[in-house]
């Protein structure tokens, strides 16, 4: 395969770094190298930095129709190049044609959304009088004005999903972005930057900065012309971040580890379906993936019945052939996951099916009788490996939920709404979904990640409200 030495993407123009050091990308599931990306200088990311603090001001002056005007046309272009795109993410991380197309077009209809919300969003007014003593004669005119420089950090697992959640409500509320994608996802990023580069955007507006977090990480985080922080990653990460970034406004949607639970009562076939689609479809490497299953002991055998029978039914092998289940990531990822499995097996848990590996491909597992001294039972595999822990009641189902140190989603499968709304008001997540699989979308809703899942809230609104602030004018009126 030939390898493409990608540049970075600094005022409108593609160059190449002073360093002369390239990073090299290997493909998950090719084993060999797809493209080499420049490891960016300090004295390049400045440069980026100062023209995006020049830019964002008349940016921000341009009216809001201007601006929609450009976010559609990078909406279109991303959807004229899905055939050229969703190539490259299938390569770069691994996940099927099919997945990969969806994901460019779920990014395209976000743009779309992100424009509609902001043009619908008002400011208010406020009157004087309404608090003792105040005046008739004094209105408050609040509206939200941008940040500033949003710097926008992206996983690898959603390579343009997750970096245009960030760019699109950062640009339409008048801000300009640094960009720093994963390593390994920047080639997805860089594609999708130059849907954006065809919109025409003003030069210098969204910078793309390519280099290991480990090296450029700090520096971008601790520089004093960013304004915003936004981040989605694993939580190690998001916490060393929060402690770089002194005094400025952060969102972080971190990692989880979303229950599953199962009451007596539930629909079995339904409750599994839903659990297997969330717990392994690109093998388990989704945040809001189920990584555990709580369930009432009296309906435990069935339940775990359904899930091997299904389990075993599961596509797995290359991305290239729409397989749900393809190799991790990377090695390190698999022998993590090898590691979960190991010492389950050895604390006592029983492997229902799986446990098979070939390189960094997992066979997708099922470990049942799953104790609360497993580390399966706590951690984040980002693996195809479901455990399931057995209770025996509601409130030792929600008391395990609740142990975690993550807080993302939570999923309840039940017949009665009442139960549901019980269990829904002890959980301490961001959202619970009631008898469906716990998932980020639809992307207009809040999605927020509490305890070690985060802090502040994405979403489409949500995600305009977090890169803005709001500004209030006083009219003194003489009257
Ligand atoms: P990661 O290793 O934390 O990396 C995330 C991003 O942080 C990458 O761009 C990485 O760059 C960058 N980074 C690393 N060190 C940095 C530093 N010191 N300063 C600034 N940036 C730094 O996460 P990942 O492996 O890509 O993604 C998997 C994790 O993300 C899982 O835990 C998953 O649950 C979580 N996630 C959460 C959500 C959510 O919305 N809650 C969504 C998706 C994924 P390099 O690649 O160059 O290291
Ligand atoms: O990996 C984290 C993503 O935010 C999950 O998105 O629920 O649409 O797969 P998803």
């Amino acid at each position: 395969m030939k390898v493409i030495d990608y540049k970075f993407y600094v005022n409108g123009q593609w160059k190449e770094s002073q360093s002369g050091q390239m990073i090299e990308i290997q493909s998950p599931y090719l084993y060999e190298m797809i493209g080499r990306v420049q490891a960016m200088e300090k004295e390049e990311v400045d440069e980026a930095i100062s023209l995006a603090r020049e830019v964002q001001v008349e940016w921000a002056n341009t009216s809001l129709q201007e601006r929609a005007k450009y976010l559609y046309r990078w909406a279109d272009e991303l959807v004229n190049m899905q055939n050229e795109i969703a190539p490259i993410i299938m390569k770069e991380v691994g996940k099927s044609l099919k997945d990969a197309r969806n994901e460019v077009v779920r990014t395209a209809d976000f743009i779309r959304y992100t424009v509609e919300e902001a043009l619908h969003m008002h400011g208010e007014n406020m009157k004087g009088d309404s608090f003792p003593g105040g005046s008739k004669s004094k209105i408050a005119m609040i509206e939200r004005v941008p940040l500033g420089v949003v710097l926008a950090i992206s996983p690898f697992n959603y390579p343009v999903n997750l970096a245009a959640a960030k760019l699109a409500p950062a640009l339409i509320a008048g801000n300009a972005v640094i960009f720093k994608p994963a390593t390994q996802g920047s080639i997805s990023g860089i594609k999708m930057i130059e849907a954006f580069h065809k919109a025409e955007f003003p030069k210098g507006l969204v910078s793309l900065i390519t280099g290991r977090g480990s090296v450029i990480g700090d520096y971008l985080v601790e520089h004093k012309g960013i304004d915003m922080i936004s981040f989605t990653g694993g939580t190690n990460t998001g916490e060393h971040l929060a402690k770089k970034a002194a005094m400025i406004p952060m969102v972080l949607e971190l990692g989880g580890k979303d229950p599953g639970i199962v009451r007596e009562d539930a629909d079995l076939v339904e409750a599994a379906k839903q659990i297997i689609s969330g717990a392994f479809s690109y093998s388990g490497q989704r945040c809001t993936a189920i990584k555990r299953v709580l369930v009432h002991e009296h309906i435990g055998d069935k339940l775990v019945g359904i899930l091997k029978e299904e389990i075993e039914r599961l596509a797995v092998g290359s991305p290239e052939k729409g397989n749900t289940v393809v190799p991790l990531i990377d090695n390190q990822s698999a022998d993590f996951v090898q590691g979960l499995i190991e010492d389950a097996i050895e604390k006592g848990s029983k492997v229902v099916t799986g446990n098979k590996r070939d390189r960094n491909l997992i066979y997708p597992t099922l470990l049942d009788h799953v104790t609360e001294d497993m580390s399966v039972a706590w951690e984040e595999p980002f693996g195809p490996v479901l455990p399931v822990i057995r209770v025996s009641s509601d409130e030792e189902a929600i008391n395990i939920a609740n142990k975690s140190e993550y807080g993302l989603q939570a999923s309840v499968f039940t017949k009665d709404i009442n139960k549901a709304f019980m269990i829904s008001n002890k959980m301490e997540t961001g959202s619970v979904q009631i008898n469906g699989r716990t998932e980020r979308g639809p992307d207009h809703f809040p999605f927020i990640g509490v305890k070690g899942s985060g802090m502040g809230v994405q979403g489409i609104r949500k995600s305009i409200e977090s890169m803005t602030r709001e500004k209030v004018t006083v009219l003194n009126l003489s009257l």
